[in-house]
């Protein structure tokens, strides 16, 4: 029977492709401080035949595609994917570090994926500081190729998208990595996200929930997101929240499309997504066992 007559035509596929990553991001919860994929023997990656096999499966419901990581662009067969996704007249969205996007911006202006969220986080020393040495330098160089491939040909995709994971160590060059050292015209969407992170009192009811109520013992997804809320309380709520709002502003005028997460502009709400008072917050989520999420 073919996965797409079990799930009745899926709208989303989305394929964590493989673990792997040539990057050591400090706020990661797979690769960083406490990332849970530090504990895995050997990365797992997924087999080309099974993930080309579902693509075919669903592509009759013509659903949205997206990749996830580790680092996608280290997928050994990631063109001969999108090829098969794209030619099946499906959309294509996944994130990169930017680090092998110079090399590859000729195969990615080919095959033409919809859109491609480059992650950065910041000014050169600020990205650097979180995303590792030389990283911006990498990251930009690409965008800019990419941008001028996609110029030359006349191709509209893959539209570019810029992902920045606010946290301490980057909150102050918000509004200045936008605004002075990126050509917001390459960009159709930037996404803003607040750093991800659940308590330890979560984490440890999550370990009970699924331990009572499925018979799992660990936990390492849930336990690689835990911070003390304390890490966070020495950024200047305020001033993120106007940073936010002038880059938002700065996106509509050039008709870019932005996103925030949490999804709403007001300093109280990220004050408290940053002090974990999830259940003050005007776009508060309760419908998962870790709370926001
Ligand atoms: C896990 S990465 C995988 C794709 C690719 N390696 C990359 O960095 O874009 C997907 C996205 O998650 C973001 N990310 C990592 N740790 C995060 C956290 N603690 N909270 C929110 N986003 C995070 C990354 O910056 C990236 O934009
Ligand atoms: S590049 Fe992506 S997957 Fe790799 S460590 Fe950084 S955020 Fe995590």
């Amino acid at each position: 029977m073919k996965l797409s007559e079990v799930l009745n035509g899926p709208s989303l596929v989305v394929f964590q492709l493989l673990e792997q990553c040539n990057l050591r991001c400090s706020m990661c919860y797979e690769w960083g401080e406490n990332g849970s994929y530090h504990q895995h023997q050997a990365p797992a990656i997924l087999d080309l035949q099974l993930v080309l096999q579902t693509i075919d499966d669903c592509l009759p419901s013509k659903p949205r595609f997206e990749f996830f990581g580790g680092e996608p662009l280290l997928y050994p067969n990631i063109w001969e994917v999108i090829k098969r996704i794209r030619d099946g007249g499906c959309e294509l969205a996944f994130s990169t570090n930017g680090t092998l996007l110079e090399k590859y911006a000729q195969q990615l202006v080919n095959n033409a994926p919809t859109r491609l969220w480059i992650s950065l986080d910041g000014t050169e020393a600020s990205n650097d500081q979180q995303r590792g040495r030389g990283v911006f330098k990498r990251a930009l160089r690409g965008l800019s190729a990419l941008s001028a491939l996609k110029k030359t040909t006349g191709n509209r995709y893959p539209e570019i998208g810029i992902t920045y994971v606010v946290t301490p160590a980057n909150v102050e060059t918000l509004e200045c990595f936008f605004l002075e050292h990126i050509d917001l015209d390459m960009l159709s969407c930037v996404r803003i996200e607040c750093q991800s992170y659940i308590t330890r009192e979560q984490s440890d009811a999550y370990a009970v929930l699924l331990n009572e109520n499925f018979g799992i013992p660990h936990t390492p997804c849930a336990s690689a997101y835990v911070r003390d809320p304390a890490v966070f309380s020495g950024m200047n709520i305020d001033s993120l929240t106007q940073q936010m709002q002038r880059v938002a502003e700065a996106c509509a005028q050039r008709g870019i499309v932005f996103h925030s997460q949490p999804n709403t502009l007001v300093a109280d709400n990220i004050q408290h997504y940053f002090s974990a008072n999830w259940s003050l917050m005007r776009d508060y989520k309760n419908r998962c066992a870790i709370p926001y999420f």
